[in-house]
């Protein structure tokens, strides 16, 4: 039996976009991609998506369950999306050293509104409007938002880990700098602002940041109390580009952790795509 959701979604589903090789591409998906704006459903029964949630935190499925047109609604709009920019890159999911995104943009074009520490930082394009969009919401407020470390190639990522090995030792080092081929900054979607420092929690731009990020895609990626699940020590700096829908889908499924969102669409993405069906 097929019971589906039926589901209004703004924006074709590109599977061309997702990791080198690892996925194919569906002919509704390629439909979608070529025609823009379409309607989908997910072929999913109430017990298919029961299953979908197993492994899940009991929170994380108890939300789902209690909503779930409004959650499938957001995992639709989120998968329309390039897939890079919910990829999960973390310690046991590294990029291709050579991976680089082909949009990378300088961002010293839009100076006027942004505040950079130097010249010279790059991310995909895909990012700038909603970073310039949630600028300007910032400084509206009163509060400046400056840049300070954005895309970072692989090699770039060597040396900064190998400087912060010889700062600290390993061990330590594991716990605040991401190996090269594991960091978010290679992907090009990611930003640290302010000092890049743990005061930056208690300025004005980092409570703007927790407070408001998410309304414009941004996720922060390494919060306070998750080290044993990130890997990583808090962050409050540290936020990654993950489009607005997924970021709304992590805030309202997820318990606002993205890790939690990402392993969940590592592990269900191509089972999502093959129920999303262009109607
Ligand atoms: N500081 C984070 C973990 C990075 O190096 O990407
Ligand atoms: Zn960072």
């Amino acid at each position: 039996m097929v019971a589906g959701f039926l589901l209004a979604v703004a924006g074709g589903c590109s599977r061309s976009d997702t990791a080198a090789g690892s996925a194919g591409s569906g002919p509704a998906q390629r439909e979608a991609a070529a025609e823009g704006p379409v309607h989908s459903r997910f072929t999913l029964t109430s017990e298919d998506l029961e299953r979908l949630t197993e492994g899940l935190a009991p929170e994380v499925t108890h939300s789902i369950l209690a909503a779930p047109h409004q959650f499938l609604d957001l995992v639709a709009q989120t998968l329309a999306a390039p897939a890079e920019l919910t990829w999960l890159v973390d310690r046991r999911h590294p990029l291709d050293p050579e991976y680089e995104p082909a949009d990378l943009v300088e961002l010293d074009a839009h100076g006027t509104t942004l505040a950079l520490s130097r010249e010279g930082h790059r991310l995909r394009a895909h990012v700038v409007p909603d970073l310039l969009q949630m600028t300007e919401a910032a400084r509206a407020e009163g509060v400046t938002l400056l840049v300070s470390s954005a895309y970072r190639s692989y090699l770039y990522q060597e040396e900064l880990y190998a400087y912060w090995v010889e700062e600290l030792g390993r061990e330590e080092a594991d716990r605040v700098s991401a190996r090269p081929g594991t960091s978010q900054h290679q992907l090009g979607t990611t930003i640290d602002f302010g000092c890049i420092c743990d005061a930056f929690a208690h300025t004005a731009a980092g409570g703007w940041m927790a407070a408001n990020a998410w309304r414009f895609g941004f996720s922060l990626s390494y919060p306070e109390g998750y080290e044993a699940e990130t890997g990583y020590a808090h962050e409050s700096w540290h936020f990654r580009y993950i489009g607005k829908p997924a970021a709304r889908l992590e805030r309202e499924f997820f318990g606002g952790f993205q890790q939690y969102l990402l392993e969940f669409l590592n592990v269900r993405r191509e089972e999502l795509l093959d129920a999303l069906v262009v109607v």
